[in-house]
């Protein structure tokens, strides 16, 4: 269903871009820690990016119909040094600007203009983008001691991109989804 509402229809657009950016910013990360030896924290990243793919897929879908090839999108952006203990930095920020600040002003006009999809779409995100902060900051440690992370794998609910180590749960705690959907890292 296409979105009505033009502010809603804006923080859709701008979200959009946000999480295609830290798609690829992520999948760039992701090659870096893997070169500095850091191989789970590598798979995180490269999960995790696997994650906000999820949500840019769900945002794209509920702007619907719009092939308005002017629209513009405003969206934060973060640009790491290369290094990885500076990436996650990076990595903690974004993902805690989305929980403190985008996702719950997006969240709320949704909710006031009665945008049912966009609701649900930044519901996702804004539960999903919680775990990656606090997943983000484990590995930052780990980094810092020049240590790797020790997981045994990382597991994506496809559809709203619930992150989770070591085994996906019965049913996803944010969509329900079942445990056989996760995707594997
Ligand atoms: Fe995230
Ligand atoms: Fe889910």
């Amino acid at each position: 269903m296409a979105v009505k509402n033009a502010m809603t229809s804006d923080y859709l657009h701008s979200a959009y871009g946000g999480e295609s950016m830290a798609h690829m910013r992520y999948l760039t990360w992701a090659a870096m820690a893997e070169k500095e030896g850091f191989k789970n924290i590598g798979r995180l990243f490269e999960a995790i990016a696997f994650a906000e793919q999820v949500h840019a897929n769900n945002h794209y879908r509920e702007i619907g119909g719009d092939t308005a090839a002017d629209a513009t999108v405003v969206a934060g952006a973060v640009f790491g040094t290369g290094k990885t203990v500076d990436n996650l930095q990076g990595a903690i920020n974004g993902e805690l600007h989305e929980v403190e600040q985008m996702y719950p002003v997006y969240l709320n006009t949704a909710e006031l203009q009665k945008e049912k999809g966009a609701e649900k779409s930044f519901h996702f995100a804004l539960e999903a983008e919680k775990i990656h902060a606090d997943l983000f900051a484990d590995a930052q440690k780990a980094a810092k001691k020049e240590k790797d992370m020790d997981f045994k794998g990382v597991y994506i609910c496809p559809i709203c991109g619930h992150t989770v180590l070591n085994e996906a749960p019965d049913n996803c705690p944010i969509c329900g989804a079942k445990k056989e959907l996760y995707k594997q890292f």
